[in-house]
């Protein structure tokens, strides 16, 4: 099991390129099992999610190469053969090869994906949605089958804005009959991008980014070339490492206003943040001042940045009020920073962060993705040593995250324990 060993006190200063979104790119690999064409897709993160999905999709019979950032799927063998545990424990977004395989093949057998350390996670609203366009769900034994002769356009209305279920639909109403309105759809830039790559290969959807999308079924797809947009969410815990080590840290290759929360955010926090075309650049001023959080849908303030914003907070002057909405167990980092010396406590879906002056290196774990990244942060402001466990959650997420922070002066060690 690898470990960080990070040494904190130093100022991040230099520049930093993030990376094809993670969370755009599942959803568009898991989009090219609709069509028997060739998609070459650029700027795919070389991450643990996306290698899973890559091996998700050879096991269904795509032939799939992966070179520097580029994968390149030709889905003319793809069977919509039954997936097991081994495959759907690893990730949860393996859940999206719903849509596309129902849509494609009519049929489709996948092993439950159950919870995860953030939350429950259910599935409803997907098999809502899809029971609406006619498909036959069920659930026994631990999996989840879905048939349909021919799935057929209609009108959905989602409870609560999800992004999965929105991009499963989407994907199923592609070769649906008909129209498939989409209401109170999640409007992430994710799916906005999920709509581009899905015109582009042959698809008629309007509205993503917006809470209606409509679709209208099209026969077949063709073959697509398709550049993911930036990482939002790699970008903004980058702009946070700059801001909670007082340093001055340019991130570039960045779509601005899908950060816009989070600079909205770090400003009144009392950072310096200066915006470019493509580009943000981060200045600490020397102070950090108290503010309330409540994670939303975007363009609300993104819970993947929750645990990020709560590292910084924990070293502002005065006391901030944190609200998480999305998901009900995503405060598990709140012990972890408590042994780094932060003064947190926790009522229900809200944290009330009163700053202290230092956080102390500890030994502290990893307990999801995000976390694990704010834990990250938290070493870098903090004084002496942190030994990092259960790296493996980051690596998910973020390229050799010590790489790129070591670029900018930060000593972190990636070590096997
Ligand atoms: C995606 C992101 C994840 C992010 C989350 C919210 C990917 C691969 N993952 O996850 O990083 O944190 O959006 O921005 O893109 N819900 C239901 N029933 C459902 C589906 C969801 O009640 O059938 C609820 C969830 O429990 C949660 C809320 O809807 O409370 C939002 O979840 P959702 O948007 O679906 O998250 P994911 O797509 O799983």
């Amino acid at each position: 099991m690898e470990k960080f060993v990070i040494v904190g006190g130093n100022r991040l200063k230099g520049s930093i390129k993030a990376n094809g979104s993670k969370n755009a790119s599942l959803p568009i690999l898991a989009a090219t099992l609709l069509t028997g064409g060739v998609c070459t897709i650029h700027q795919v993160p070389r991450l643990k999610d996306v290698f899973v999905m890559q091996e998700l999709l050879a096991y269904l019979g795509a032939k799939v190469t992966f070179e520097g950032n580029t994968m390149t799927v030709d889905g003319s063998k793809v069977q919509p053969q039954e997936i097991s545990e081994d495959i759907m424990r690893k990730m949860r977004a393996s859940n999206l090869v719903l849509g596309p395989l129902l849509g494609r093949f009519g049929h489709v057998k996948i092993s439950h994906p159950g919870g995860c350390n953030i939350g429950s996670r259910p599935m409803n609203l997907h098999f809502k949605g899809l029971n609406a366009l006619k498909a036959n769900i069920t659930e026994k034994f631990g999996y989840i089958s879905a048939d349909a002769s021919q799935l057929t356009g209609t009108v959905v209305h989602f409870d609560v804005p999800s992004v999965g279920a929105t991009e499963n639909m989407m994907m199923a109403g592609v070769l649906a009959e008909g129209t498939t309105v989409l209401r109170n759809a999640a409007k992430e830039p994710e799916i906005v991008d999920l709509q581009n790559f899905l015109n582009a290969l042959g698809a008629k959807i309007v509205g993503a980014g917006t809470d209606v999308i409509r679709i209208e079924g099209v026969k077949e797809l063709g073959s697509v070339t398709h550049t993911v947009i930036p990482d939002r969410i790699e970008a903004g815990t980058h702009m946070i490492a700059a801001a909670i080590t007082q340093g001055d840290v340019t991130v570039t290759n960045i779509i601005p206003e899908h950060l816009d929360p989070v600079i909205y955010k770090l400003k009144e926090v009392g950072v310096q943040v200066d915006v470019g075309d493509d580009w943000v650049r981060v200045q600490g001023t020397g102070q950090l001042k108290a503010v309330d959080i409540k994670t939303m849908p975007y363009p609300g303030f993104p819970t993947d940045m929750q645990s990020q914003m709560m590292a910084l907070l924990s070293i502002a002057d005065g006391t901030s009020v944190i609200t998480e909405t999305i998901f009900e167990n995503r405060f598990k980092h709140v012990p972890e920073f408590r042994r780094m010396g932060a003064d947190i406590y926790l009522e229900g879906h809200t944290a009330v962060v009163k700053g202290v002056k230092r956080l102390t290196g500890a030994c502290v774990e990893a307990t999801d993705l995000r976390a694990g990244a704010a834990l990250i942060l938290a070493a870098l402001a903090g004084e002496n040593g942190t030994v990092l466990s259960n790296i493996s959650h980051i690596d998910r997420g973020y390229e050799r995250i010590e790489i790129k922070y070591n670029s900018l002066g930060a000593r972190i060690i990636r070590v096997n324990s």
